[in-house]
């Protein structure tokens, strides 16, 4: 089979890993990748939210099968361009990746489906906003209803804070992600992450994983896309997941069947976790970055088996053959970063690491220079390892972390530290 993927991040390169070693694969062509991908497959320069250029791209190079990594192709329906091109697809429509792209329409559904979640108010008028934040007080939350590149939430401690927040949406801050706002309780808990093959209205876990999200040790500092993630995520277990999957994950997604929209692709669902009880936070309709990185490394070449399985609505009859393993992510990024970063220093000490099934670099924000690798993205290398036990990955993934030289990028020493 020839496969085009699309993206270019450590996502991509841990799911061109994975597709690259099941021997279903023929050609392989990740748009645009990166220089760590360029080791593994071809790389194609496209514009991959241009559904017609992909769409001639395929045809050209007689692609049988396009993976989406990214929501932004996603939401704007490259998915949809592609199959009514003919084209088998991993991804969900347009329609469907607004479970991601829209906060409100998620809540919607939600109520619908009567699915737990934090209790909310959808506003398009500032004034109403601030009204609902004196009502309520703080601790509450306030989101851009779009697609804000992951900076659209402000967890506001303070009713100020909050009322501010609607000052900078309204105002423009987000451009038109923030011309609607999403107002959320607060929920206490811990974090996790539930990923799930979708194919309609069939379900299959494909694993659980927890990252961290802000860019200092003990989970302090700005936000950012993600400092490190460890699959599974011991605090969802089994009995945790089972609730999920009935209480949220089915009946959402049977809701988008009864509305016309079903979705197709992974779900990752993000839940907030409180004596037992998971409640949605959000979803997004993609793999995470860099939580798809534990989990191809988790799954090997059965994860290409199972996305397709997921494009051609095989769910019911397939299956996850689980290794009893666990796996750890370290990020690697640019000084600087989330803040403004210098890009362009050359890496190090790359070629003499290992790899193998059980530890792989990917690469985030690289690109070949002549013989070298240097950064071009806040999130560099994704320093990925498994193990017997969590222990055994984080020991794996830093040995490898403290051998690249790259005096100008940086790490946290304490990823999975809740669960360790
Ligand atoms: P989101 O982009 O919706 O995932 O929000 C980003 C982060 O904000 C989440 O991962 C949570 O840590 C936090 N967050 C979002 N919504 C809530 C909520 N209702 N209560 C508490 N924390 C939240
Ligand atoms: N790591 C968080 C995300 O992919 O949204």
């Amino acid at each position: 089979m020839n496969i085009l993927i699309l993206g270019s991040g450590g996502r991509e390169h841990a799911l061109t890993w994975a597709v690259k070693q099941n021997p279903k694969c023929d050609r392989l062509i990740v748009a645009p990748g990166n220089a760590g991908i360029a080791q593994i497959a071809e790389c194609a320069a496209l514009d991959i939210e241009d559904g017609g250029a992909v769409a001639s791209f395929a045809a050209e190079n007689a692609i049988d099968f396009v993976i989406i990594g990214p929501e932004a192709p996603l939401a704007c329906g490259v998915a949809d361009r592609l199959r009514e091109a003919g084209l088998l697809v991993f991804g969900p429509s347009a329609g469907a990746a607004r479970l991601e792209a829209s906060k409100s329409f998620t809540k919607e559904i939600c109520d619908a489906a009567n699915a737990p979640t934090a209790g909310y108010g959808h506003f398009t008028d500032a004034e109403a906003a601030k009204a609902h934040i004196r009502a309520n007080g703080a601790p509450i939350v306030v989101k851009a209803d779009g697609l804000a590149a992951g900076k659209g939430v402000i967890v506001a401690m303070t009713e100020q804070e909050a009322l501010d927040a609607i000052d900078d949406m309204f105002g423009g801050a987000f451009g038109g992600a923030g011309a609607e706002v999403v107002i959320e309780e607060f929920m206490e808990g811990e974090e996790a992450s539930l990923f799930v093959l979708v194919d309609g209205e069939e379900v299959l876990s494909v694993g659980t994983a927890q990252d961290h999200k802000r860019v200092g040790e003990g989970d302090t500092g700005p936000n950012t896309g993600g400092m490190g993630a460890y699959s599974p995520a011991p605090v969802l277990s089994a009995e945790i997941e089972r609730i999920a999957m009935d209480e949220i994950v089915k009946p959402t997604m049977a809701e988008m069947v009864k509305r016309g929209v079903p979705f197709q692709g992974i779900l990752y669902a993000g839940l907030m976790i409180k004596d037992g009880q998971p409640r949605l936070v959000e979803y997004n309709v993609r793999y995470g970055d860099p939580e798809c990185q534990v989990l191809m490394l988790r799954l090997g070449a059965q994860a290409f088996d199972l996305i397709h399985a997921a494009a051609e609505g095989r769910l019911a009859e397939t299956s996850v053959n689980w290794a009893d393993d666990h796996a750890m992510t370290v990020v690697m990024a640019a000084n600087g970063y989330p803040g403004s970063y210098e890009k362009g220093s050359e890496i190090k000490g790359l070629n003499i690491l290992p790899d193998d099934s059980s530890q792989v670099v990917f690469h985030a924000g690289t690109k070949a220079d002549g013989d070298k690798i240097v950064a071009s993205g806040g999130r560099v290398l994704n320093v990925t390892a498994r193990g017997a036990t969590l222990q055994e990955a984080r020991d794996r993934a830093y040995a490898m972390a403290e051998s690249i030289d790259w005096p100008e990028g940086f790490y946290r020493n304490d990823i999975g530290w809740r669960a360790l």
